[in-house]
């Protein structure tokens, strides 16, 4: 049995991921099945959200969970590219379509970009709670280890173990102001994003040539943290169905990650591990919660270490302990904004993704208390705010979108944890 969170709670995330849900026949004959992020705002199938709502419908409807990865993967290419965002049901609303990550200005059926890269570590997730689909977990091996090749040879072409992204939004953290000096008036937020993506199409979204060429690209921790846990998600998948030396290759790739992020990122000094920008990889300083993601990753990265991030950051009373949830940004960086910031995202307000990777983490430490805390004040943030996008870290009023679909992870907050199993 699934350990349960309040009734009410319960009731609410089945009932929320329910009023989200999109299913159909794509123009091109394709059959789809999703949630979509938040039915007024954002109406399509974005990456890491189809992760995080499989993630919470498998507690509810496991066979919605294993529909919407399928779909997900549907939505790639043979050659393992799987896009940010897919257009199913309806093409990309007119206003908005320049400034999708597409190969033209209007017209295709996702975009050309990648998103923080979850997809096999959700799969196993779901794959968990599939008893009454066994095969589901070896399905689709073939396409889970075509994605991490694609991102391993187009992404990291210097081979350093560390993916890299084109765009500020490949990492889902669109406006954080840790891009601001890295993207300078092509960041996300500003008119100048239309220039990034443009020059994108102009290289026809080759990879490996943008990377050679420009500066405006970083080796992210939170998605290298995500690649690393698909990695190992992989690897276990890989040895459940008796491929033994696949499952060592893999296990082997996601170390190789897990490393450079300790040799490349971890800044000693700070305590933090911090993104690597351009060419020349210089580590950008801005201290948001993907500093901290690596307390995801649990054994794999030393205790002292993790350790570190608990005390000096995350449970800093100036920095990320916040009356609710985690802030996106540390309460002491200058750029940090609790409020709304006219749909700017990931400036300043807690998410209740990053809350459900990083709790577990504090579980580890044997730091449950406040683990409890941080789920306890998200829990009561959704009470009286219901499912937003986000929620003001001293006040916990909701902000940005309502009905957000990944806002229902909550419930398996309450109900025992997050991240680690
Ligand atoms: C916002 C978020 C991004 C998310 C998308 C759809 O753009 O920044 O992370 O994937 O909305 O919910």
């Amino acid at each position: 049995m699934t350990p349960a969170a309040p009734a009410w709670l319960e009731a609410a995330a089945a009932a929320r991921l329910r009023a989200n849900w999109r299913e159909g026949i794509s123009p091109r004959g394709v059959p789809y099945a999703f949630t979509c992020p938040a039915p007024r705002r954002y109406k399509h199938q974005w990456y890491w959200d189809s992760c995080f709502h499989a993630i919470a419908w498998a507690r509810v409807e496991p066979a919605r969970a294993r529909a919407e990865l399928r779909t997900l993967l549907r939505a790639g290419r043979p050659d393992g590219f799987v896009p940010h965002t897919a257009f199913w049901d309806a093409p990309a609303r007119w206003r908005r379509a320049p400034l999708y990550a597409t190969d033209h200005v209007r017209g295709d059926t996702g975009t050309s970009s990648i998103q923080t890269p979850l997809l096999a570590f959700a799969w196993e997730r779901v794959a968990a709670a599939s008893a009454d689909d066994p095969g589901f977990a070896g399905e689709a091996l073939g396409a889970l280890r075509a994605h991490a090749d694609w991102l391993e040879r187009e992404r990291d072409p210097d081979g350093d173990g560390l993916i890299a992204i084109l765009l500020p939004d490949e990492s889902g953290l669109d406006d954080s102001p840790k891009y601001d000096a890295v993207y300078g008036p092509m960041a996300h937020w500003r008119p100048g994003y239309f220039r990034l993506v443009q020059r994108c199409r102009g290289l026809a979204w080759d990879s490996r040539a943008i990377l050679a060429t420009t500066d405006e690209h970083v080796e992210d921790v939170l998605v290298n943290v995500a690649h690393a846990l698909s990695l190992r998600a992989l690897a276990r998948l890989l040895a459940a169905a008796g491929d033994e030396p696949a499952a060592a290759t893999y296990a082997a790739r996601a170390a190789r990650t897990e490393t450079a992020l300790l040799e490349r990122c971890w800044d000693e000094r700070r305590g933090l591990f911090l993104d690597l920008a351009g060419r020349a990889e210089r580590r950008v300083g801005v201290s948001t919660w993907s500093a901290l993601a690596p307390l995801a990753l649990g054994d794999a990265v030393p205790q002292a270490i993790r350790l570190r991030l608990a005390e000096e950051h995350l449970l800093h009373p100036g920095r990320y302990r916040a009356g609710c949830g985690i802030p996106s940004v540390s309460m002491e960086e200058p750029a940090f904004r609790p409020g709304f910031t006219g749909w700017r995202t990931w400036r300043g307000p807690s998410w209740v993704n990053a809350a459900w990777l990083l709790v577990g983490g504090l579980d580890a430490l044997g730091l449950r208390d406040e683990g409890d805390r941080i789920a306890g004040g998200l829990v009561e943030a959704v009470r009286r705010h219901g499912f937003r996008e986000y929620y003001h870290p001293h006040t916990g009023a909701g902000i940005g979108a309502h009905g957000f679909g990944w806002s229902t992870l909550v419930a398996g907050l309450a109900a025992g944890r997050g991240a680690q199993k």
